[in-house]
């Protein structure tokens, strides 16, 4: 099951960008981080970190390599108490009360790629903090090997309002939630729940932590899914200029374009109607579903990229090759299926192609956009709504063209932009200080065959 250098090149279609690789580098940030007191990573290369020759000039990361993630441990439970401006306060279930040493243990878990079968992949490694705990450099997420996973990561920023998790909701809790990805044949790839039970009960430097934050119970299917809910209860980021502004009455926290920007918004653009707003806050989603047309597109493969004859394959970064369609067909572990969004919840034809509203907060960094990562910049997603979305039978009533004008254009990208959270260095600042599952063999809590106890 181990392999000292985790570069897979297995198939084509998968391996856009090498998961051993993402595994090893978490985020870079563009925020400020705290460095007061410096997080040494030094210690977490293992097998497989070592990435030296392998960037070339042609591909840079924007991630951060573990040798140089730096942060400071910080009481977000602060932010969870008193949300920042703008949010709502957050809502707590009365089974899962939240406290310190759940936030301190979710955030463990969190980071720690042990969790994954082969030790490579954590909750981070696609949520990664500071790409705005999404991705940025995939449109759909990729899993443990390369394997190929159907959405766009989403990002968990303001996740602790959401009712329906999923862009198909198809989850009701985020304590729930976490079992999918963690035994996903594509993303984790635990075989079951039992083991991931098992491989934390054994991991030494998890002793007594559950017990602590549990009142004496150990890990189990509960515990853990608490603790990372708890985690993410956490994660706010608004507080940002255009709260300031709008809930704060500060005059000058945005400039005159965002100011207009929010009119086209909540005027002309119509955007409003699904990215709702309440007076005293806002999350700019009903989180109900809609048809825009975009998954209606796939679906049919009328998409011109989706059409070409060849694809261009990243091999490694900065190797790139043009390989035929057929080819990556024949090659491909597994075919994904057609995204039809909401129907795979509720099987009612007329939820074809309806996915979840997506909030507007920290859009600055979370691309790629929509549920397949379709967009790459926020005047994409612009120019989509201003031609109406694709048409189809099924379209929402509320997407059509809206003939916004260029300036109107830059004003509502400029308001999208005033969207980010002040409170996001901080929680940055705070990833990086956490452990990510230590990979070195010398490390009494290595979790391989024989000390998983089989
Ligand atoms: C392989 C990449 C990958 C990994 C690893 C991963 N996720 Fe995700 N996550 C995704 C994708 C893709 C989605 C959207 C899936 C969908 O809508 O069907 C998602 C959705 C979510 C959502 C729902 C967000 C929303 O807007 O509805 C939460 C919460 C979440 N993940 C938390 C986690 C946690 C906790 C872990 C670790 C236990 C984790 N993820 C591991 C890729 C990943
Ligand atoms: C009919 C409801 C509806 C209207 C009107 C609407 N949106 Fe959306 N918006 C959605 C849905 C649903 C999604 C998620 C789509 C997907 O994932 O494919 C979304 C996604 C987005 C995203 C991507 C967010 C992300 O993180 O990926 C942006 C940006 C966005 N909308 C901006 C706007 C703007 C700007 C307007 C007005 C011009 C607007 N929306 C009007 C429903 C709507």
């Amino acid at each position: 099951m181990r392999h000292s250098a985790r570069i897979h090149f297995r198939t084509f279609a998968a391996v856009l960008v090498s998961t051993s690789f993402c595994a090893a580098v978490f985020a870079q940030t563009s925020g400020e981080l705290d460095t007061q007191k410096d997080f040494d990573a030094s210690h977490t290369q293992g097998p497989g970190d070592v990435k030296e020759g392998y960037e070339s000039k042609d591909y840079q990361t924007r991630s951060r390599s573990l040798l140089k993630r730096r942060g400071v441990k910080k009481d977000l439970i602060r932010f969870a108490q008193n949300p920042p401006l703008g949010l709502p306060p957050v809502p707590i279930p009365a089974g899962n009360p939240l406290t310190r040493s759940k936030i301190d243990l979710g955030r463990k878990l969190f980071f720690d790629r042990r969790l994954s079968i082969n030790d490579t992949f954590a909750c981070a490694t696609c949520h990664i903090p500071e790409q705005g705990l999404t991705n940025n450099e995939m449109r759909t997420a990729v899993g443990v090997e390369g394997r190929s996973v159907l959405r766009n990561s989403p990002t968990l920023y303001n996740v602790a309002y959401l009712a329906r998790l999923f862009l198909d909701g198809r989850e009701i809790s985020l304590e729930n939630q976490v079992w999918q990805p963690m035994t996903s044949h594509n993303e984790m790839a635990a075989p079951s729940i039992g083991w991931v039970i098992n491989k934390i009960r054994r991991m030494r430097d998890y002793d007594g932590l559950f017990e602590k934050a549990f009142d004496g119970a150990e890990p189990n299917i509960l515990t853990i899914g608490q603790a990372l809910a708890s985690y993410q209860r956490t994660l706010l980021a608004a507080d940002s200029p255009f709260d300031r502004w709008y809930f704060g009455n500060q005059t000058n926290a945005v400039d005159e374009s965002v100011k207009r920007g929010f009119g086209v918004f909540s005027g002309k653009g119509q955007c409003i109607v699904c990215h709702t707003m309440q007076k005293e806050h806002a999350l700019f989603t009903d989180q109900k579903f809609h048809n825009t047309g975009l998954g209606f597109l796939i679906s049919f493969n009328k998409d011109s990229e989706e059409t070409s004859k060849t694809t261009r394959v990243q091999l490694a970064p900065g190797v790139f090759v043009d390989v035929s369609n057929e080819k990556i067909k024949a090659v491909s572990q597994q075919k994904l299926p057609n995204d039809l969004g909401l129907y795979r919840v509720t099987e009612n034809p007329n939820d074809r192609w309806r996915f979840r509203t997506q909030s507007l907060r920290n859009v600055e960094l979370t691309a790629p956009y929509m549920h397949n990562g379709k967009f790459d910049t926020l005047r994409e997603v612009i120019d989509f709504y201003d031609r109406g979305g694709i048409p189809n039978e099924l379209l929402s009533p509320l997407i059509f063209p809206l003939n916004l004008s260029e300036q109107e254009k830059q004003d509502l990208e400029a308001f999208l932009l005033s969207l980010t959270g002040s409170t996001i260095p901080e929680i940055v600042a705070d990833a990086f200080a956490a452990p990510i599952g230590d990979l070195s063999l010398e490390d009494p809590n290595w979790a391989h065959e024989e000390t998983l106890g089989y």
